[in-house]
């Protein structure tokens, strides 16, 4: 069964306020009732209603001052606010969209056409949040995706190191497995030398064994073997905390966070996705005060933005022929702002297109190869939650270069 929708009745006139939530009642509603505007603004915070009935003229604060509140508080901006006004002349009229009103109703009203303007706007609104949703849903979904396409990635950086330590351990553990009975001989030859006894047929015996299961290579190559597994698990061990401190990251707090750590996680972690087509060049300012944000989100934005280099780079170069390009990632303190910049010396992107790209779904990718969310993710984290901005530099062949800015200083105002 459908919750009822809830309508906030604000009037300074009790009669009309009882007369509106009795008929609204009668058609399945719930209501609340206000007789002024600040009282209307602590029983939306409370309780935010599905839609608001605001009076205009009322003591102390109006309608049109009560509405400007409204919307300018987060938790109660997304309430539809229908005025009722007994001033409606087209003057009037404007000033209540202008504040934020959806639509504006003439009194005295008729309960019907009161009815029938709600159920409209009730409808939108049911609309809006489904499309909100939607697309909260689908920013998840490019999120678990992007993971999902890291950790293939991920298990094979992890497997490589992990087949070639296993296969120098075994190389250790068989050329050892010669070793120690040679040992054993050249043991015995000490001794009979040190009894001062005839010791040549030993010796000849020794040295023949030496040959035999060829002494010199493995003396060569089990050093050799021993640092190429030190450098595998040193390998594996750098992925293993990159990816733990990527998905540590995702807190949904907002704190203090030093973005260069962030960068160098996010490239560790992708790996996978451009080190056969890219030499990556870190220009990190070492200075780069701590900015405060959703650090999670912020991995997660440049983690797209490199995947879309290395996009960029594979779709330029002969990869087969080992052909590689550069990805540049610098990061820099820009007054109020730190700045990073991802760049890319990949395909370019058409001018044509430019102005596309941060819309949801717009990719140049094929089916299956893009979503076109990446960019979309992005320009939402950095300039709705973050109140930051995302530019574009790029040139057709020659490359591209990403530049976001996040302002510094937010953790003051989320004190005050
Ligand atoms: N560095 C880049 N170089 C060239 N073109 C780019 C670059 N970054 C983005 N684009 C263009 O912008 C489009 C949108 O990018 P976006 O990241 O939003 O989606 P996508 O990469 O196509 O798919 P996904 O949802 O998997 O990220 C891309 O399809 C591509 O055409
Ligand atoms: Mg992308």
């Amino acid at each position: 069964m459908r919750t009822p929708q809830t309508i906030l009745i604000v009037d300074d006139n009790r009669t009309n306020r009882i007369l509106l939530a009795r008929s609204l009642a009668t058609s399945g509603y719930l209501t609340l009732e206000a007789c002024d505007g600040a009282k209307a603004i602590e029983l939306a915070m409370e309780h935010r209603p599905s839609i608001i009935l605001l009076d205009v003229q009322m003591p102390t604060m109006d309608g049109f001052e009560a509405c400007t509140r409204l919307k300018s508080i987060e938790k109660t901006a997304a309430i539809p606010v229908l005025f009722l006004t007994s001033h409606s002349e087209p003057a009037n009229i404007e000033r209540a969209f202008a504040v934020g009103g959806c639509d504006c109703i003439a009194k005295p009203f008729h309960m019907g056409e009161v009815k029938a303007r709600l159920a409209v706007h009730l409808g939108l609104r049911e609309a809006t949040d489904m499309l909100e949703e939607t697309h909260a849903q689908l920013l998840l979904a490019q999120k678990m995706e992007s993971i999902g396409q890291l950790a293939a990635g991920v298990a094979h950086e992890i497997n490589t190191p992990t087949q070639f330590v296993g296969d120098n351990t075994r190389f250790l553990r068989d050329t050892f497995d010669q070793l120690a009975p040679a040992l054993g001989q050249v043991r015995k030859l000490l001794e009979t030398a040190i009894a001062g006894e005839d010791c040549e047929g030993e010796a000849k015996a020794v040295k023949e064994l030496f040959e035999e299961i060829e002494l010199d290579y493995i003396l060569e190559e089990f050093p050799t073997a021993l640092d190429q597994s030190i450098e595998g698990l040193q390998r594996v061990s750098t992925i293993v905390k990159a990816m733990k401190e990527f998905s540590h990251s995702g807190s949904s707090e907002m704190a203090l966070a030093d973005l260069n750590r962030s960068l160098e996680t996010t490239i560790n972690v992708a790996s996978h996705e451009w080190k056969y087509v890219a030499d990556v060049e870190k220009d990190f300012d070492e200075d780069l005060p701590d900015v405060y944000c959703h650090e999670g989100e912020i991995a997660q934005v440049l983690l797209n933005m490199i995947v879309n280099a290395a996009h960029a780079l594979r779709e330029e170069l002969n990869e087969e022929a080992g052909e590689k390009g550069v990805i540049r990632l610098s990061t820099c303190r820009s007054g109020k702002y730190v700045e990073i910049r991802v760049s890319d010396t990949g395909a370019g992107i058409p001018e044509e297109i430019r102005q596309r790209i941060f819309d949801p779904f717009f990719t140049t990718k094929a089916v299956g190869e893009g979503t076109g969310q990446g960019l979309a993710l992005a320009h939402k984290v950095v300039v709705q939650e973050h109140q930051g901005t995302i530019s574009v530099e790029s040139e057709v062949g020659v490359g591209t270069t990403f530049i976001i800015r996040l302002p510094l200083g937010r953790e003051l105002e989320a004190v005050s």
